[in-house]
């Protein structure tokens, strides 16, 4: 049993053996080659054959783990558990985040049993492109972290820590979407676009008042369709009262979090 850095020859195997890993089928596709080339790709060898594999990816000074897969064949055997202790000797110290569908039971017992704990519940909705007129506007000025509700944003499937600075550089890129009422921010909204899936806009979080995170999605969904994306996915934590009529709710996640201590 060996964990060593991904190669190029690994890739058809390990793509192999995830083309149904969930109903839908599996995006390690999509990811390979981008994740193969920022590095922090490993795959686990038994008896020399590739039969797993995961990724970290490393943001604002924090480990961010995505992509774990074990073979069919090989799974309750402990590789799973072997990454994730390969995975705590790479990062040696500092937060780890992951997230994991709230039904994907395996999943979330493999990483309870090393430790890990849930640190927000967020849901996913859809939302169509569409002509629409919005009162939402991109924010010009500094918006309060108070206004954002939670100390994660989603960016493209990863959960990215959410302090001032972050604000700051989220409102420099023009990615912060404000909703003013009365000379007051209602509402905000952090808009992402991944370069793994170009075709599906992203709301990261969303946050305020009904009416203004109503008007905020609208926005997206202007901007969606002007663009030509084919689809919009909406993140927020779920104590958020996220409710319109066209937005399709979709899983719950669990945001999991650990902290790992300096000798590991
Ligand atoms: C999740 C996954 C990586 C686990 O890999 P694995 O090699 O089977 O995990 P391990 O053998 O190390 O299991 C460790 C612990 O996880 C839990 N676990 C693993 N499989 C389980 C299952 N089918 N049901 C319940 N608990 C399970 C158990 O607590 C197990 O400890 P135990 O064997 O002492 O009971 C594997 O099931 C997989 O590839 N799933 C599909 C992909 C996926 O869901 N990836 C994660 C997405 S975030």
């Amino acid at each position: 049993m060996e964990i060593r850095n991904a190669k190029e020859q690994d890739k058809g195997t390990v793509l192999e053996f995830c083309k149904e890993t969930f109903s839908w089928g599996d995006y390690i596709a999509d990811v390979w080659d981008r994740w193969k080339s920022a590095g922090g790709l490993y795959v686990i060898e038994h008896d020399g054959a590739v039969v797993g594999m995961y990724h970290i990816g490393f943001f604002a000074k924090e480990a961010w783990l995505e992509g774990m897969r074990v073979h069919p064949k090989y799974r309750k055997k402990g590789l799973g558990t072997k990454m994730m202790t390969h995975a705590e000797s790479v990062i040696g110290s500092g937060t780890v985040r992951l997230v994991i569908e709230s039904q994907n039971t395996p999943s979330i017992q493999l990483v309870r049993s090393v430790g890990y704990c849930i640190e927000e519940e967020w849901r996913l909705y859809l939302a169509a492109p569409e002509k629409k007129s919005s009162r939402a506007t991109v924010a010009a000025a500094l918006v309060s972290l108070g206004l954002f509700g939670s100390s994660t944003y989603a960016d493209s499937w990863r959960w990215l820590p959410l302090d001032d600075a972050e604000v700051q550089k989220l409102v420099r890129q023009g990615r912060v979407l404000v909703l003013n009422e009365d000379g007051r921010t209602s509402s905000v909204g952090i808009l992402n676009q991944s370069n793994d899936f170009p075709q599906t806009m992203q709301l990261g979080l969303v946050n305020g008042t009904r009416e203004g995170m109503v008007e905020i999605l609208g926005y997206v969904q202007n901007k969606a369709h002007e663009t030509g994306c084919e689809k919009i996915q909406v993140f927020a934590p779920e104590k958020t009262l996220l409710d319109a009529g066209f937005l399709e709710k979709r899983s719950l996640f669990y945001l999991m979090k650990k902290e790992l201590g300096k000798n590991l």
